[in-house]
């Protein structure tokens, strides 16, 4: 199968071939999603063959805006509008009760619940707008890949086996959406994966405390999110997390060891290294928020280059968007830090 690149202009294509069961991955802020209609069940199991996605792992559904989400759902949350209001279009995506046979149960893996979120993309907006179908949207890489953040990356890892990508530039945020569970309407919202609307940011919006997910605190609980529990965004070189002060240390023991290193930090920590090392990839700047957005691009970068035979990676304090970041990271390393 061509899949083919399209651009804006190529809109109606696009939705054709949503509408005859066909993928078409497509962009958001966070990362790239693989479309495909949430209500045909044929058009959601291809989307689990091609990505080669374990069956237990539920999709979120992707939609317009709330109005769209309350056909499907059951025990409204009383936060439920509020979250939308506030944090739609963007990276916020709720868990809700939903109707039976809302979805096909392949779309929440069987679970009663189902996830919804609007994405922040003029494009994938139009898309959705235009379908009039609400769209499973995984990330829109081969499972246990870093996710992708730009079309690129979908085209390598998917090319021949999804009908379409709407290309658009690399993503704004680089990381995936927080996950909130707001399936209890008697229970606080409960963070199950951390994404770019913080834990701090929620409880300051909305006045209250927000639980999070024990997996998150402590990695031997069962994680409530099906997808937590993979070893994900796992490149094929190893990686490992240095802290601020470990730099030196670390670039000395490589060199001892005669390892070829490929290092990815800001300009600040890049600039003392770069001459010691095989390869770099530098993030905009010296902030979080820099860091996050090339985390993957930068993972798929290296992994590339074959000489490699370990890639160092810069950690950040786990607050705000740093816990994120952080917990990507973990997982690309296998949880390894430089001690
Ligand atoms: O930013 C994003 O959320 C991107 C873009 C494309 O929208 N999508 C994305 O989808 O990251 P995916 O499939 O790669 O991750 C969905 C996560 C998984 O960890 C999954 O287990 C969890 O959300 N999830 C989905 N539905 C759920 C549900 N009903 N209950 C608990 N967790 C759920
Ligand atoms: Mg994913």
């Amino acid at each position: 199968m061509e899949t083919k690149r399209l651009n804006e202009e190529e809109l109606d294509l696009a939705v054709a071939m949503l509408t005859a069961d066909g993928l078409v991955a497509f962009p958001t802020e966070t990362v790239y999603g693989l479309g495909a209609n949430a209500l045909s069940e044929n058009a959601v199991k291809r989307v689990f063959a091609v990505k080669g996605r374990p069956s237990d792992n539920p999709l979120i559904v992707h939609v317009t805006g709330f109005d769209q989400v309350k056909n499907y759902i059951v025990h409204v949350h009383p936060l439920a509008e509020k979250l939308a209001k506030t944090y739609w279009p963007g990276p916020l995506t709720l868990v809700c009760q939903t109707k039976e046979n809302a979805f096909p149960s392949v779309v929440s893996a069987g679970l009663p619940t189902v996830s919804f979120r609007m994405p922040n993309n003029d494009k994938t907006l139009a898309l959705l707008e235009k379908s009039g179908l609400p769209l499973v949207g995984p990330s829109a890489n081969t499972s246990g890949k870093p996710s992708p953040t730009t079309s690129e990356h979908v085209y390598h890892d998917l090319k021949g086996k999804i009908e379409g990508i709407l290309e658009d530039g690399s993503t704004a945020i680089g990381v995936e959406s927080t996950v909130l569970d707001i399936s209890d309407p008697t229970q606080p919202p409960m963070i199950l994966r951390p994404g770019a609307i913080t834990k701090e940011q929620l409880e300051q919006d909305l006045g209250i405390v927000i639980a999070v997910d024990k997996h998150l605190i402590k990695e031997s609980e069962a994680p409530k999110s099906p997808g937590m529990k993979y070893k994900h965004y796992s490149p094929d070189t190893n990686v490992v997390m240095i802290r601020d002060n470990d730099w030196k240390k670390a670039i000395t023991v490589a060199k001892k060891q005669h390892l070829h290193v490929g290092v990815m930090a800001g300009p600040g920590i890049v600039n003392q290294v770069q001459s010691e090392v095989t390869a770099v990839f530098c993030f905009a700047d010296d902030s979080v928020e820099a860091a996050t957005k090339g985390l993957f691009a930068g993972l798929r970068a290296l992994d590339e280059s074959e000489e490699l035979d370990v890639i160092y990676v810069a950690t950040f304090p786990e607050q705000e968007l740093g816990v994120a970041y952080m917990n990507r990271l973990k997982k690309a390393a296998g949880q390894q830090f430089f001690e």
